[in-house]
């Protein structure tokens, strides 16, 4: 008899759908993998208004309402099950966001704002908006700590006092040391999220500070999977914060095996066309709405911790959002698979998604699949 395991359906906590041809072909992906998903907001222009999110939000809910059977399609030909998929929208901390939009967010009249996304200015894919230290935003964290507005952090370091790079290996590392407590300590009551944790001093943080209404932390299939060798010999695995070495990886596998209340799933699946992404100058992003799921279930079982998956994947991200957990369920199958195609949007563009058996590394084969 074959293996499976059923569970609530599962919540993303971190995932970029972006706009247009690329939205249509994405979304349905993470609608069959995902009941809800928070958005993140680094569209361009940026999603900095309560207007420009209820926008936003009304496109992705039609590319995963009005689908024909052709399009809800996975790219391996499967039809896929994407009804009632919720998207929870956020807003990105430019220098344009207002405490007045925060205001505006919480009340949800025009469209209720989840969450605000804090980027490091220059560190990643359309960061160009962010603050360069969060620490400038005092006005609207003030207002955010007082309304219950949780905020995501994208926790680098990117440039130092004199505007020059700091090493992207330890950009993470810095953030933890010396902005991170300060923050914490300025805002005590402010929802603080560090998103994408990667690295040991960041498990190592978390693990200590972790506390599941204020403090958490969302882990990438990812950050679970590669060490810095594979990462840096394929232009699939380049994103931020960068995959790290094998101490790291350990680190954030270990952290997620413990079964904290405050460490849940975000994909941060960052879909880029081949062009942009295969490229010596490739972009940051690494797709994995396909198979996220079903990676993680990967981990978990390799981890010997199957026990805790639910919980990391579909109970604590809702908890720290104020949301119950999904009142449906989905069924993963033991069974290996592989991705072999690209997923092609409407304009044509390929997008190659995380372990897949053409730009792969070797460790292709997925041995979950959830059952649509
Ligand atoms: C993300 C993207 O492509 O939008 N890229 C990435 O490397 N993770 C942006 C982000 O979350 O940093
Ligand atoms: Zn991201």
């Amino acid at each position: 008899m074959s293996k499976t395991i059923t569970l609530k359906k599962p919540f993303d906590a971190h995932v970029h759908l972006r706009r247009g041809a690329m939205l249509r072909a994405v979304t349905p992906l993470t609608a069959a993998e995902f009941g809800r998903a928070i958005i993140m907001p680094n569209t361009e222009p940026p999603i900095e208004t309560v207007e420009q999110a209820a926008e936003y939000k009304k496109e992705i809910l039609a590319a995963c309402g009005g689908l024909t059977s052709a399009e809800s399609r996975n790219p391996q030909g499967d039809a896929l099950r994407v009804s009632g998929f919720e998207p929870l929208m956020t807003l990105y901390l430019t220098k344009n966001l207002t405490p007045a939009e925060i205001e505006k967010g919480i009340a949800g009249d025009v469209c209720k704002i989840s969450a605000v996304k804090s980027y490091p200015y220059g560190a990643t894919t359309n960061s160009q908006w962010g603050y360069r230290s969060i620490l400038e935003a005092a006005n609207v964290l003030k207002k955010m700590e007082e309304v219950g507005m949780p905020l995501l952090l994208h926790g680098e370091v990117h440039l130092n006092e004199d505007d020059e790079e700091e090493d992207p290996y330890d950009g993470e590392r810095l953030f933890i040391t010396d902005v991170l407590p300060r923050l914490l300590d300025t805002y005590p009551k402010l929802k603080v999220s560090l998103e994408h944790l990667s690295s040991e001093n960041a498990a190592a943080f978390i693990e200590k500070n972790g506390e599941a209404g204020r403090l958490v932390a969302t882990v990438t299939p990812h950050h679970l999977l590669y060490g810095r060798h594979e990462a840096e010999s394929n232009p699939l695995l380049k994103v931020k914060p960068l995959i790290k070495d094998e101490k790291s990886k350990n680190a954030v596998r270990a952290l997620v095996a413990k079964g904290l209340p405050f460490v849940f799933a975000g994909t941060d699946s960052a879909p880029h066309p081949e062009a942009k992404k295969l490229s010596p100058t490739g972009a940051f992003g690494i797709f994995s709405a396909p198979a996220a799921v079903e990676l993680y279930t990967q981990v978990f079982e390799e981890l010997g911790a199957l026990d805790k998956l639910e919980n990391f994947l579909s109970v604590n991200g809702p908890r720290f959002y104020g949301l119950e957990p999904s009142s449906k369920t989905i069924t993963l199958m033991k069974k290996d698979w592989q991705v072999t195609e690209p997923v092609v949007t409407d304009e044509g563009d390929k997008v190659w998604p995380i372990c897949n058996t053409v730009h792969g590394s070797g460790s292709e084969t997925i041995r979950w699949k959830i059952q649509n």
